[in-house]
């Protein structure tokens, strides 16, 4: 495997960043993930307004021009030879002695893109099963819109859902609701057929793949919903699921235990991941 590290491709196990890289130090950075299928990136476009924007709210300076970005992340996914897969992009606030207050302005931004093969078969396999998922505190920073590498809380989140026997975790907030999961966003379907997934403020990232289920759900002739949801109504639903560029649409079968409706991934989920790719640019 091959890595792209400031402006050079390396062999995956020699890929490294200085240890006073900001990234290391402070998780000084953001990141995106991108899916690669049959050859193809998928919604890169939305992914690299997403990149630039997350930069902007950290003040970061873009490391390359977006053009020279999209020939590093073409040739990263040629050299690693990958058909199906994620591309992988990081940008740090660069090298410099330890010190909170941000470096000098001429330092440059680090910047990593990965690519890697995976065998989309084992997603599916998943899919056919569904997750369950577990709930947890939100105690994450209020700025989640940012899609940054402090993900800490993530991490720890998803551990304790490991060690349950499920597969990912739902942040819930001080009123009892469901802002998204550890990687992925949150929806439900009611009774009534109605999609809900929580409206896209600071208290979630703005999913990719949230966006695109939007569009899917629209040509569906399905109604969404963007608003917050307790875990009491996750629990009443007909179907849950989640979202996100590694996972397209999940289906979530069990919560902190209990079934959701009858305990078996739902019609509604599993059309918009049939779907999912028509509509991903
Ligand atoms: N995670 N919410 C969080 C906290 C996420 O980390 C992610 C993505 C999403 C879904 O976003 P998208 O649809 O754009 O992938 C929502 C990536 C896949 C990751 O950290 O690996």
């Amino acid at each position: 495997r091959i890595a792209y590290v400031n402006g050079q491709y390396v062999p995956h196990e020699q890929a490294a960043v200085h240890i006073e890289d900001r990234g290391y130090q402070f998780a000084d950075g953001v990141y995106e993930v991108c899916e690669v299928s049959g050859g193809r990136m998928v919604d890169q476009r939305r992914h690299m307004e997403r990149l630039v924007r997350s930069l902007g709210e950290i003040r970061i300076a873009m490391p390359m021009p977006m053009a020279a970005l999209d020939v590093v992340i073409r040739e990263t996914v040629r050299r690693n030879r990958v058909r199906d897969g994620f591309v992988y992009v990081q940008v740090t606030r660069g090298v410099a002695r330890r010190d909170h207050f941000f470096p000098d302005p001429s330092t440059p931004p680090s910047i990593v893109v990965t690519a890697r093969s995976v065998d989309p078969r084992k997603a599916d396999a998943l899919a056919l099963k569904g997750i369950a998922v577990i709930t947890a505190p939100d105690n994450r920073w209020e700025r989640v819109d940012i899609k940054t590498i402090g993900l800490l809380p993530n991490v720890l989140a998803k551990e304790a859902a490991k060690a349950a026997g499920a597969r990912e975790a739902w942040f819930v907030d001080g009123q009892g609701r469901v802002t998204e999961g550890g990687s992925t966003n949150a929806w439900i379907v009611t009774a009534e057929g109605k999609l809900v997934t929580r409206q896209a403020d600071t208290a979630i990232l703005r999913g990719i793949t949230r966006t695109v289920m939007m569009e899917v759900a629209e040509k569906l002739q399905l109604r969404v919903e963007e608003r917050a949801f307790t875990v009491a109504e996750a629990l009443a639903a007909r179907e849950a699921f989640v979202t996100s560029a590694t996972n397209f649409a999940m289906p979530v079968v069990r919560i902190d235990g209990h079934p959701v409706g009858e305990g078996r991934p739902g019609r509604v989920a599993r059309a918009l991941r049939e779907h999912f790719h028509e509509s991903a640019e």
